[in-house]
């Protein structure tokens, strides 16, 4: 009899904790899977998110021993979702900022970045950042390119995708595309007539957001990396994603 009871009570709690972020038994991940090869749509079934940023989440929760849960949205509202407790963490290639870190926490930083400059293989105008002065820039939205070419007076075009920019770029409507290398390099791979321009940008760190009075997350995320750093799994991830 006991044992029912102990049964039926359990069943209550888990029902109750169902598809809420207070859930204890999942690792609500937002993240944009437009940005390969942290996060892009694809695996065997050609639909799973999959990436660097997502192994490491799934590593973050199992050592939480939470399921992990992902939830693709537009990048620009994945903070609104985190700090609507509609998501526990976004991985999403999401550089460390100033700015961000007004309104959310950020674990260790987990990789260094930097911007560059696509644009026509022909085209010889841009040289140097400041050269994005006056230049029509396309740029993923609410992505730290945004911000910058914005800062330099560049005339902005900003898509939910840095896949939508680079297509602006194809079609001739911009000058060029302001983006993260690596998903840079992905994006132009198997387009000889564009070229990507390495310049004198700041680096930059992506870093996991989570709400900003979660610092058990926090502390977290940065053990799970400590781990995958000393272990050699982090750099064995590195091998397997950046090309
Ligand atoms: N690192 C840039 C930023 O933080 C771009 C990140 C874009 N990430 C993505 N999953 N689409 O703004």
């Amino acid at each position: 009899m006991k044992k029912t009871i102990a049964a039926v009570s359990f069943s209550l709690i888990a029902l109750s904790g169902c598809n809420q972020t207070t859930d204890k038994q999942q690792l609500i991940v937002g993240t944009n899977a437009t940005f390969p090869p942290f996060e892009y749509v694809g695996g065997a079934s050609g639909s799973d998110i999959i990436g660097f940023d997502i192994d490491l989440a799934k590593q973050i929760a199992a050592d939480a021993g939470k399921e992990l849960v992902v939830k693709d949205m537009k990048f620009d509202s994945l903070i609104v979702a985190l700090n609507a407790g509609k998501i526990d963490m976004i991985a999403a290639g999401m550089t460390i900022t100033p700015e961000r870190q007004k309104s959310v926490a950020f674990s260790a930083p987990y990789y260094e970045a930097t911007q560059v400059v696509i644009t026509q293989a022909d085209y010889h105008g841009i040289s140097t950042s400041t050269d994005l002065t006056g230049k029509k820039v396309a740029v993923q939205l609410g992505s730290t390119g945004d911000g910058m070419a914005t800062e330099l007076g560049s005339h902005v075009a900003a898509f939910n995708t840095g896949f939508e920019a680079v297509m602006e770029l194809s079609n001739g409507k911009v000058d060029a595309v302001l983006f993260d290398s690596q998903p840079a390099s992905n994006l132009i791979a198997k387009k000889p007539q564009l070229q990507l321009h390495t310049m004198e940008f700041e680096p930059e760190y992506y870093g996991f957001a989570v709400a900003k009075d979660n610092a058990e997350l926090v502390a977290q995320i940065n053990t799970t990396l400590q781990t995958m750093q000393s272990n050699g799994s982090y750099t064995t991830l590195l091998n397997t994603y950046m090309k």
